[in-house]
């Protein structure tokens, strides 16, 4: 009887605190809403309130000018923003925000044509992550390309010439919108299968994020160009769409059921680039489809668990935490940058995931638990076995209220590391809490917009993720290429010989170990002709390795070739 009683009161406690938390995250989200809406908008030229400076429809990623330098303008991060402002617009949340919009199109085909150190509108520009903002080209050193910012610019693209098409305005998508789309989608069809630096600028291999995204920009193009008549490229999008979402399967893990994040960079591929992923390419009308990992996916809530718990011990302030509570998460558990924290738009996302879920199994009536899904599942019921539970079900109602709990807890530990004026950084301290790195950071604020939506049940359109077969092979896909022959001139000794890296999957993407052996037929040139994407700046260097094994790089900088459009190219070289 006296254990009865107190686990009466155990249970009481508990209910009054899951109450009384989600009335204080709901308290949070509207006092929060309105800032982070301010926020955003303040960093958006010609009028923001903090982006002096940058031209009409320019986004900066922060005010910070210092430790971090983040004045400047991101496509991924622009495109971003104006995701949320587009989808704001067109559900008629926020009806004032059309000449904004229009000036992001007109601000974005400007970069779009501005030759930068990736190249040109036709080399390869287009993968040039960032620009200054007055839209000139940005020259420093930097992780290029970064092959997410077009996907991602023509999906917010794509959604604004969807409303227009309803609204009978087919004059502007087709002679404004569609250009600009096209030139970004051409890109993502001919390079989606040649190395990018990830979202976090570090890592040069295949990113699932970046896959993730461009797989969805090109089944939404299609689907847009086949409305406008634009005809001829669709069977292209479609041939590589196909593609992409067969190399998309590859980045999963399953003997330890997660998304590896990156190919390369030697670290777990534990990463938040993975949750990001799934909910901006939540479809609703997809379900749980594990194949585009729709955020209530067995394979998506898997990783999501994998990548919550890996955070757990790493930061002070998740000490403490029972071990299926909500904690502070960041990128991945190996981030050193800025001494490594948790980052809001992180903790945000995996609210934002939860909540996704959430509205589809309301919407479908039931949740499935699989063997994949399990540890997941038995975080909030410790005896829940694999199988459908109707909505009717009392597993049901115990799963969902614990998981609408547990997303609860991601915002409350927002809320909680939020200072009082409701600004947000990038980073908030591992050890204490207390907001940390750039200021201000305009996805911080796209982030919290995005995932208190999704709190408050809304549902983004569909982009075509649903009924979608993966094909049972892969095909790797180079573009148009141009057969390149590289001759230099180097000075050998006995067991000494000349390896070619570069830029590029056909150069073995700057890999000693993997660099392309030249032949001395004619020393001391060395000579390799090899087939590179045409149209492309191609950056490259020669390397000796001696007998042992031993590597020495030609000094800086990294030499470079713009390769034509057709025909073939002879470059030659001396060795620095
Ligand atoms: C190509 O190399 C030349 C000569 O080193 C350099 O001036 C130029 O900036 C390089 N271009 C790119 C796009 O790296
Ligand atoms: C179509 O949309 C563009 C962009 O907002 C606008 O400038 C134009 O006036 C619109 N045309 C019509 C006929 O409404
Ligand atoms: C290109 O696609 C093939 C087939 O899916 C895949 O094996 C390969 O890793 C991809 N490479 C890059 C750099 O995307
Ligand atoms: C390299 O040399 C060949 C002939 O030896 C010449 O045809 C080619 O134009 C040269 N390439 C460049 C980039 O000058």
């Amino acid at each position: 009887m006296l254990k009865m009683r107190n686990l009466l009161v155990c249970a009481a406690a508990l209910l009054s605190g899951v109450v009384a938390q989600s009335s204080s995250v709901g308290a949070y989200v509207s006092s929060e809403s309105p800032i982070a809406k301010a926020g955003l908008l303040a960093n958006i030229g010609p009028s923001g309130a903090k982006s002096s400076g940058a031209k009409p429809g320019v986004v900066i990623a922060s005010p910070s000018t210092v430790n971090p330098d983040y004045l400047y303008t991101w496509v991924r991060d622009s495109s971003l923003v104006f995701k949320v402002l587009i989808d704001q617009f067109t559900s008629g949340a926020d009806t004032s925000l059309r000449s904004l919009i229009d000036e992001f199109v007109t601000a974005e085909s400007v970069l779009q044509q501005t030759t930068n150190p990736s190249g040109s509108v036709t080399t390869g520009g287009l993968g040039e992550p960032k620009f200054n903002i007055d839209e000139s080209a940005f020259t420093g050193s930097w992780g290029r390309p970064q092959r997410d910012g077009p996907a991602l610019r023509s999906t917010a693209m794509i959604a604004y010439a969807n409303w227009l098409l309803d609204n009978g305005n087919t004059t502007f998508v087709s002679n404004t919108l569609w250009p600009i789309i096209q030139l970004d989608l051409d890109y993502v069809r001919d390079n989606w299968n040649q190395s990018t630096f990830d979202l976090w600028e570090e890592i040069s291999s295949s990113s699932f994020w970046t896959t993730a995204v461009q797989h969805r920009s090109l089944r939404e193009g299609s689907t847009l160009a086949t409305k406008i008549g634009q005809s001829s490229v669709v069977s292209g999008y479609n041939t590589q769409a196909d593609n992409i979402l067969c190399f998309l399967q590859s980045y999963w893990n399953p003997s330890q059921g997660y998304i590896t994040a990156n190919t390369g960079g030697g670290r777990s591929g534990k990463d938040s680039n993975t949750v990001l992923a799934s909910i901006h390419t939540f479809d609703p009308s997809a379900g749980c489809d594990a194949n585009t990992f729709q955020p209530c996916s067995d394979k998506a809530l898997s990783n999501l668990k994998v990548y919550v718990d890996s955070f757990r011990s790493i930061y002070s302030i998740n000490s403490g935490a029972a071990s299926n509570a909500a904690v502070a998460t960041g990128r991945y558990p190996e981030d050193v940058y800025q001494n490594g924290n948790p980052w809001y738009l992180c903790t945000m996302a995996v609210a934002e995931q939860l909540y996704d879920a959430l509205l589809v199994w309301s919407s479908q009536g039931s949740l499935e638990v699989t063997s994949t899904s399990l540890a997941f599942f038995q975080q909030f019921s410790s005896g829940v076995q694999p199988g459908t539970y109707a909505s009717s079900t009392s597993t049901y109602t115990t799963l969902t209220s614990a998981i609408q709990s547990f997303a609860d807890g991601f915002v409350a530990i927002h809320a909680e590391y939020t200072p009082s004026d409701g600004s947000l950084a990038e980073q908030y301290s591992k050890t204490d809490g207390t907001p940390t790195s750039a200021v201000d950071l305009t996805w911080s604020y796209a982030a919290a917009l995005t995932g208190f939506a999704a709190r408050g049940g809304n549902k983004p359109a569909s982009w075509g993720a649903s009924g979608l077969t993966v094909p049972s092979t892969c095909q790797s896909y180079s573009g148009p290429t141009v057969a390149v022959t590289f001759n230099v001139d180097a000075t050998t000794v006995e067991g000494e010989n000349i390896y070619l890296t570069g830029s590029v999957t056909a150069l073995e993407n700057w890999s000693p170990d993997d660099a392309l052996l030249m032949s001395p037929n004619n020393y001391p040139i060395w000579s390799i002709t090899v087939d590179l994407p045409a149209n492309t700046v191609i950056q490259y260097k020669y390397i000796n390795k001696d007998g042992s094994g031993d590597v020495t790089w030609e000094s800086d900088p990294n030499n470079n070739i713009t390769t034509p459009a057709s025909g073939t190219y002879t470059t030659n070289d001396s060795w620095r």
